[in-house]
Parts: structure tokens; sequence; C-alpha cells
């Protein structure tokens, strides 16, 4: 039987969430079913910080944050705001692919408030080590792990907030919304809002 292992590693000891770290997690119950844990990726002194709520299918299959289709779009839109998406850090709040089974396939189903908060850990030594000069929360799953509390996106963009070490906090939507969008004019005004949001982060992550 494949026995639960224990965490490596306590909240507060902050190391950096390597994938044997994360695939060695118990701190919640999503390693169960999930390929791999999927750690953040991007190069040493990103300005920016790019928070998705989990691993989607392919990025569980391949260990890698952002590679589906939600992921390929934000590519698109930091092309569209002049951010080179080889030089942003990107990662999620929740790291491991939390979904039900239809038939053969697998959907994604939003993490739970305590997977969220078990995995808050990961996050935090992610910020604390990246220490990015503006974090860009994709969602609202991603706002409340970095603001630690139920935000709405509206909210946070009408009265900013900073994450824990006081870094200032770009909300924007998920890019899987602009996917999910019921019509064109609804895409078109997610897409620019996103791309809008993405201009903004990197003028404050320039200064
Ligand atoms: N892929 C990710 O890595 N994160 C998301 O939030 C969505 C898709």
């Amino acid at each position: 039987m494949n026995e639960p292992r224990r965490p490596r590693v306590e909240h507060g000891a902050l190391p950096a969430p390597t994938k044997e770290h994360l695939d060695d997690c118990r701190r919640c119950d999503l390693w169960e079913h999930a390929t791999q844990g999927v750690p953040g990726e991007g190069p040493t002194g990103a300005k920016i910080m790019l928070v998705g709520e989990q691993p989607g299918n392919e990025e569980d299959l391949e260990g890698v944050p952002f590679v589906g289709p939600a992921g390929r779009m934000l590519r698109t839109l930091l092309d569209e705001a002049g951010i080179d998406a080889g030089r942003v850090y990107m990662t999620n709040a929740v790291k491991h692919f939390s979904f039900v089974l239809r038939g053969k396939r697998r959907i994604h189903k939003t993490p739970l408030q305590r997977q969220v908060s078990a995995c808050h850990v990961w996050l935090e030594s992610e910020l604390v080590r990246e220490k990015p000069a503006v974090i860009v929360a994709l969602g609202a799953t991603a706002l409340a792990a970095i603001a630690r509390r139920r935000i709405s996106i509206a909210d946070a963009r009408a009265s900013p907030i900073t994450d824990a070490q006081g870094t200032p906090v770009v909300a924007t939507y998920h890019p899987s919304a602009i996917l999910r969008a019921p019509d064109h004019d609804a895409r078109a005004a997610l897409r620019a809002s996103l791309v809008a949001d993405l201009v903004r982060a990197a003028k404050m992550a320039n200064g």
C-alpha cells in the first residue's frame, strides 16, 4: 500500500518548493489523484510573479505551470502587453491538480478553501524567496490565497492590496475566463481588461 508520507517541511520553514517537496506533500488530499506536484517556474530575479489557481490537466501531466489552453492564452496576452513570458515567474495557489472524473475526462474542480490554505506555505515560500516587485493574481482563488481573505477582484482593484511582505498585488481575471466567455463582446472585454492589467503590472515592476 502506498503509505502517505509525512511532509518533510513544516509551516514556517519556507524552503524553495522543489518538485520533490511537492511530490512528498501530504498537507491535503489532492496528491492522491494528481500525477505530480507542479512547482512555479521562472528566472531568478523575475520582477513579476503571476499566480494562477492550480495546474490543469496538461500541467499535471507535464509538471510545468501554464502549458495548457489557459496557459497558451496567458502567453498570448503577455505578448500583447509587451511582457516577455520568459522573464516572469509563473506559479499557482494550489500545486496539485483538483479534478472530477467524467467518463475518462478529468474536469477541473475549483480547489476547496482548506486545500488552498494547506498549500499556502508553498506560495508563501515562493513569494519570500523570489521577492517580485509586483504580484499578479489571476482570478479569485489566487487573489484570496495571496490576500489570505476573500476579496473580489473589483474591490482589490478599487483599493489596491499588498501581500504579507508588502508587495503590491494587481488583481485581474483568470485567462480561462476568456476561454469560457459566452460571446465575442464578453471575450473582447475580458481580454482588454487582462491586457491592461498586465501592462499596469509591468509599469509597476519597472518602477
Ligand atoms: N494552468 C495553470 O498552471 N494554472 C492555472 O491557474 C490554470 C492553468
